[in-house]
This record gives structure tokens, C-alpha cells and sequence, in this order.
């Protein structure tokens, strides 16, 4: 069976207009691209580090994290030969650890080949690579003509469309508008055009309060147009569930007991973070009968958690392999997730 893609509304209109669009884009992204380090001296291996980091983070948070991963593993080979607790260390904080270990199996893959590969499609059978990472990589690194479509360029295409169909989720609105992206790159500059797309939507279209005054490209904008460019993506409401989490502070002879996750864990792989009512083997109720030291609240995905962290008794008997004591002097040797290393420093100044 053949699935049917929607085609979002007005699209061959833009498309009539693709080459004016992405001059037009063109020229204002060359006088006001931001000036970051993986575009300055541009290499393979800067942009293929430079999109695993800003996989879901923003590039103020990456740019000090680029920067030492350059100073210590300036290219493939040194990456291909580095330790998994280095990669892991260096990543520390910037959260979505296998993003981490994937680039590391992907510097392995890479320096055993004789070159490169330099299509979308090869890109995207190593380690952490999907369709946008691919396209992002190909385009800037070799030219390939593959549009780059993320939460960002959607957004700036259902405007520039008006498209009022209402999308599922921002997957499902990818693969809607990825043939119109694709429509939009021109031959001869497809890395610049997908990195304008995305400066467009990092500087000027942002979710709330666009800067349409200032757009360049609002002359293309159904949605400006209309007066209402901020009602653009129709996106149904995602679902947000309330987690509630206990976890554990147990301290003995000046040593803390930590989790560590499992190296293939999606989210944390390896990194340490202070055990939960089940690692410690407690019922949550006996938990949460020890003085509560912190309640922390974030939002992971679409979840809204609540930490609440209680001071416990050393667990009884032999412990997991996956629990260890670390000597709270030691714990700046260690990679813990960036909110644990932040409560657990806050606590210790505390004390
Ligand atoms: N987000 C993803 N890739 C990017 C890039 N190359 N420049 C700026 N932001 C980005």
C-alpha cells in the first residue's frame, strides 16, 4: 500500500518563485550569518561535530563545548583513537549522550575508509546520522542538493505557505515539507541555503513574536501577509505527562553512591546521576521518609519530572554493578549529567 503525503498548500506557488527566494535569502544570509566557528575555517570533521552537538541544543550551548572538543580532538583520526571516558567527559552536560558515542563509532568508521563518503543516503548508515544531519553534512561538506528540514524549517515553510494543515507531531510535519525544502535548494549553493534556512529561523522567524519587519524574505510570506505569521505550524498539542522521581543521596566515609547508566542508554550512556528509589532498592514511601534535601522540576521531551531528592541510608548487602561510591572529592573526574552535577554541587556547598 502506498501511503498518501499531504502536500502542504501553496507550495508550487513558492517553488514557481524558488530561485528569486533563495537568491533573495542568499544575499541577506551573507551580510548577516553569524559568525561561528564551524563556518570560519570550515573542515569535514567541524561540520560533522558541529551537527551531532547542535542535535537538539542550541549553539550558544555548544560553542565552549565545540571549542574544547577541538583543542583535544582536533580531527578524525584523533577522535577514531580517543577513549570512550575522554568522548564522554568532553561531552559532559550537553546531555543525549549516545549523540557522544555515535560520533565516536562514526570517527572509527570514517578514518578506516579511503575517503569519505559524500552522499546523503551513505551518510546516513553511520552511527547518529539522520535524514537532516545528512543533509546538513552533504550540503555544507560536498554541495549535495538535499534540504535540511528540522522543527525550525517547517516553521518558516508553513509560513512562508500559510499551510493550515494540522500535523501530529513535528515528524510527521518534516516528511510533509521535505519535498518543497528540497524544491528550494539551489544547485550551486546548497550548503549556504540550508544554513540561511536555519539562521532565518534561529534570528528572525522564531516560534513567538516574529521579526517579520526585518524578514527578508517576507515578500514570500502567505503567512506575514495574512497578518497572522505566528499561527503557523498547525501542530496538534503535544501530550505532557507529570513524572514524579525519587532518588537518593546516601554518603558514607565521605564518599556518595551514584548510578551509572548503561553504555548503549540512549539518554545518558555511561553518565552517573544520583539513584532512584528502585536502584537503591527502596519502596518510594521508605525514601521519602529521609530529610528532603532538593525538589528539582525539568522537562524532558514531553515529560514535566519533579526530583525530589532524600537523604538514605547506605544500601544493605552487595551492591549492582551499575552503583557505585564515589569519593565526593572525585566527583569533578567523573561524567555526571549536567542538572545531577549542578544539585549535587549545590547540596555539598550546602552542607
Ligand atoms: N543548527 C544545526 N546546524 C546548524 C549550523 N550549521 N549552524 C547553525 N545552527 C545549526
Amino acid at each position: 500500500m502506498t501511503r498518501k503525503t499531504s502536500t502542504p498548500k501553496n507550495a508550487a506557488a513558492l517553488i514557481a518563485r524558488g530561485a528569486e527566494f533563495s537568491s533573495v535569502l542568499l544575499s541577506w544570509y551573507r551580510l548577516n550569518a553569524r559568525r561561528l566557528p564551524w563556518r570560519e575555517t570550515p573542515s569535514l570533521y567541524k561540520t560533522v561535530t558541529s551537527e551531532f552537538m547542535l542535535q537538539q541544543t542550541q549553539v550558544k550551548t555548544v560553542l565552549p563545548y565545540f571549542a574544547r572538543w577541538h583543542t583535544a580532538l582536533p580531527d578524525f583520526p584523533a577522535l577514531a583513537a580517543a577513549s570512550e571516558d575522554q568522548v564522554l567527559k568532553l561531552w559532559e552536560g550537553l546531555g543525549y549522550y549516545s549523540r557522544a558515542r555515535n560520533l565516536h563509532r562514526l570517527a572509527k568508521a570514517v578514518a578506516a575508509l579511503p575517503a569519505p563518503p559524500k552522499t546523503p543516503r551513505e551518510w546516513q548508515e553511520l552511527p547518529g546520522v539522520g535524514p537532516y544531519t545528512a543533509a546538513a553534512i552533504t550540503s555544507i561538506s560536498f554541495g549535495a542538493s538535499a534540504a535540511c528540514v528540522d522543527g525550525n524549517v517547517v516553521r518558516i515553510l508553513a509560513r512562508l505557505t500559510a499551510d493550515g494543515t494540522e500535523y501530529r507531531d513535528s515528524a510527521t510535519a518534516a516528511k510533509a515539507f521535505t519535498p518543497l525544502a528540497d524544491a528550494l535548494v539551489p544547485a550551486d549553493a546548497a550548503g549556504e541555503h540550508n544554513q540561511a534556512m536555519m539562521e532565518l529561523g534561529a534570528t528572525v522567524c522564531f516560534r513567538q513574536n516574529p521579526l517579520c519587519l526585518t524578514c527578508p524574505v517576507r515578500g514570500f510570506c502567505a503567512a506575514a501577509a495574512r497578518g497572522e505569521p505566528a499561527a503557523f505550524p498547525k501542530l496538534a498539542p503535544k501530550q505532557m505527562e507529570q513524572v514524579a522521581i525519587a532518588r537518593a543521596w546516601c554518603e558514607r566515609n565521605g564518599s556518595l553512591l551514584l548510578h551509572r547508566a548503561a553504555p548503549d542508554a540512549r539518554r545518558l550512556a555511561s553518565q552517573h546521576e544520583l539513584p532512584t528509589a528502585e536502584h537503591v532498592g527502596l519502596p518510594e514511601a521508605t525514601l521519602a521518609k529521609g530529610v528532603l534535601l532538593a525538589k528539582k522540576k525539568r522537562g524532558i521531551t514531553r515529560y514535566r519530572i519533579t526530583e525530589s531528592i532524600y537523604t538514605a541510608a547506605a544500601p544493605k548487602g552487595k551492591l549492582g554493578a551499575e552503583l557505585v561510591w564515589v569519593p565526593v572529592k572525585e566527583l569533578g573526574t567523573i561524567t555526571l549529567s549536567g542538572p545531577h552535577r549542578r544539585w549535587i554541587t549545590e547540596i555539598i556547598t550546602r552542607e
